[in-house]
């Protein structure tokens, strides 16, 4: 029989999604990638100026959320307690234009990588769910951007 393998199958299930992106080592590069690039690219600018002066927490932080997100070990909730994305995000006016920008800095940071691009379509889908989400709920406490 023909094997039809979906790849978005495959990094779905179980902590497939964490291994593939190399456990706790492979997402601290990625997330430490996706800082610098945030921090270096001009293009940036406007999301980078939302967070402290030094990333040093953000990228733990980023680094734990994400662990638990891609079936790895929940060290956010462990760390840093829950309460969800959403909300830690509610102070902040996230427009379409800064959910675009946190997309195409983690695009970016994901093409340095030593990935699949299977598994890059992959994760920039499922990014895409919580930077939305995120956005949907920033508006509804902010009004003045679309
Ligand atoms: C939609 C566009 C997004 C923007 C503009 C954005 C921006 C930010 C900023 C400025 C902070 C620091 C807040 C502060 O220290 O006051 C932050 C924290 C954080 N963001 Fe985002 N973010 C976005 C989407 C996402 C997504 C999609 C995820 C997860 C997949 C994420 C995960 C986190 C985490 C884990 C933290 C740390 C929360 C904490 O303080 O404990 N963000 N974000």
């Amino acid at each position: 029989m023909t094997q039809l393998t979906s790849n978005s199958t495959e990094y779905g299930e179980g902590s497939a999604t964490y291994e593939a992106v190399g456990s706790l080592q492979g997402l601290q590069k990625l997330v430490t990638e996706f800082y610098r690039v945030m921090h270096e690219s001009p293009a940036y600018s406007d999301i980078r100026d939302m967070h402290p002066k030094s990333l040093e927490l953000s990228i733990d932080k980023l680094v734990s959320f994400l662990s638990g997100w891609m079936g790895g070990e929940a060290l956010y909730l462990k760390k840093y307690g829950g309460g969800g994305m959403p909300k830690v995000h509610m102070h902040l006016n996230i427009g379409t234009a800064e959910r675009d920008m946190w997309l195409a800095c983690m695009h970016e940071a994901l093409s340095q990588q030593d990935y699949p691009k299977s598994l890059i379509d992959y994760l920039m889908v499922q990014f895409a769910f919580p930077a939305e989400r995120i956005h949907q709920v920033s508006q509804s406490a902010h009004h003045d951007k679309n």
